[in-house]
């Protein structure tokens, strides 16, 4: 079955899933304005495989380089991309032809380009090397494919980005305690691509981190496909960093970290229609590691299923971090049997060593959970641990249903300043 119909399947899937909460009598909620987040004209574009009409576009075939030539396809891509970037022909169509596997090295897509509109048309598979020797001689490479500084990209197409990460797995500190801690490359990332669209594309078995978006604005990124093992470790499905205006809609995203996570320099992010785990769930952070300021506002999650993760709807910060994370509302939410449902953690500490106790925190407030209701695996359902030095204020809770499977719920609530209009079950009393 092609990735395809295993996302429609899936989708059903998760279809009959939603029917298995029927939940009548919510009440209406005051959507916070759309156009606050992300490019909700173009994410409608983005719904659409076809390219748009006006003239058609000057095709570079990486075949035509020699990329079928079988072995190491890194050296003809380049050179269709360095075509396709610089043709005066708009617009400019970088072409991977469907029903083929190319092997390709860490490698950049670079602009700016002269052309003001390509697409990469990714049809094949594209393979990483699954020896990790490539990455660990020479110069380090963080990322296995970069598209970097090109306005105005496409990239879509239904093709498949395998990243062949099992050896990366077996040998990170998290699975083996005995091995050195290192940064995995990521499988696809985005660097200050302006307008950016992508859209209906698998990515698999990355060896970290599977789609980043950094340092972009506007960008559009809808039907994805991602997957890795439940115990993979640090494989988050698709992070965002330092990035405004960015849209995640229609994804399923099954790994062993985050399925999606949203952190420092992030503004105006909105996540619909997601459907997560296994995983770690969807999370703001973590925020404020080493002391370092954060800022992260206006993120809207709606339209979610989180099966089985480990969390819900997570925010996180290390202690000793400064600034912020305000406006982030999380909305219309199905949990099935998950962990911690609702979290926010402002004592995360994701290192060896424990963290001690510091007098600052990155600051916390304005944060709602409307319409979230299903399963959760553990008693406490909703926790807010929130820091001594730097309470979360303003926690809006208003139609939350979660229930236990044979227990009672509870809420755990430090330092946070929570408000109940209506019925929430667990009950959060606000201890402020
Ligand atoms: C495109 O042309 C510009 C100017 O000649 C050059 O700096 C850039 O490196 C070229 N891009 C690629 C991908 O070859
Ligand atoms: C991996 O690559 C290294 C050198 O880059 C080589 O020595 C080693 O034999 C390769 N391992 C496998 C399993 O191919
Ligand atoms: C963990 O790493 C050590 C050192 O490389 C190795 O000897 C050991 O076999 C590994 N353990 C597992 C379970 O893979
Ligand atoms: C914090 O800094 C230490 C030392 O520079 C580094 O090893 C570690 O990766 C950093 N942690 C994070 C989460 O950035
Ligand atoms: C719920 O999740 C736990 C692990 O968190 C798992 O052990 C259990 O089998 C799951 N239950 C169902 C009904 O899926």
């Amino acid at each position: 079955m092609g990735p395809r119909k295993f996302l429609l399947a899936t989708i059903t899937t998760v279809s009959v899933l939603l029917h298995m909460f029927p939940y009548a009598n919510s009440e209406p909620i005051a959507l916070p304005p759309e156009a606050a987040y992300g490019p909700a004209a173009e994410s409608s574009d983005a719904g659409a495989p076809e390219l748009s009409p006006g003239p058609p576009p000057m095709v570079f075939d990486v075949d035509d380089y020699g990329a079928s030539a079988g072995g190491d396809a890194t050296e003809a891509f380049l050179a269709a991309w360095k075509d396709a970037c610089n043709s005066s022909d708009d617009p400019s169509l970088f072409l991977v032809p469907e029903g083929k596997t190319y092997l390709l090295m860490p490698l950049s897509f670079s602009g700016p380009c002269r052309a003001t509109a390509i697409t990469a048309m990714i049809r094949g598979t594209l393979e990483a090397p699954s020896n990790r020797s490539v990455w660990l001689d020479g110069d380090r490479q963080e990322r296995w494919i970069t598209f970097e500084d090109v306005d105005g990209l496409h990239v879509m197409g239904g093709g498949t980005l395998n990243g062949h990460g099992q050896e990366w797995w077996v040998n990170s500190c998290k699975v083996n305690k005995s091995m050195r801690c290192v940064a995995g490359p990521t499988a696809l990332y985005f660097r200050s691509c302006n307008h950016l669209v992508v859209d209906d594309l698998e990515v698999k078995d990355s060896m970290q981190m599977h789609v980043v978006i950094a340092y972009c604005w506007k960008a559009a990124v809808s039907r994805l496909f991602v997957t890795a093992p439940g115990w993979s470790p640090n494989t988050d499905g698709i992070h965002v960093s330092n990035s405004r205006e960015v849209s995640i809609t229609n994804c399923i995203i099954s790994t062993g970290d985050d399925c999606i996570s949203i952190v420092s320099g992030s503004e105006c992010v909105r996540a619909s229609g997601i459907y997560c785990g296994p995983g770690h769930g969807i999370s703001i952070g973590s925020l404020g590691a080493n002391k370092s300021r954060a800022h992260v506002s206006d993120v809207l999650v709606e339209k979610a299923t989180l099966v089985g993760t480990t969390n819900g709807v997570r925010i996180k910060t290390w202690q000793g971090g400064e600034g912020s994370a305000e406006r982030i509302t999380f909305q219309d939410i199905k949990m099935y049997n998950v962990t911690n449902p609702i979290i926010i953690d402002q004592n995360y500490c994701d290192s060896k060593k424990p963290c001690s106790e510091q007098d600052s925190a990155v600051a916390i407030s304005g944060i709602r959970y409307n319409k979230i209701h299903g399963t959760s695996s553990s008693k406490v359902a909703v926790k807010f641990i929130c820091s001594n030095a730097v309470h979360c204020d303003g926690i809006v809770m208003q139609d939350v249903s979660l229930v236990g499977q044979g227990h009672r719920l509870t809420c755990s609530s430090v330092n946070a300043r929570v408000i109940t209009p209506g019925f929430n079950s667990p009950y959060c009393r606000s201890d402020m």
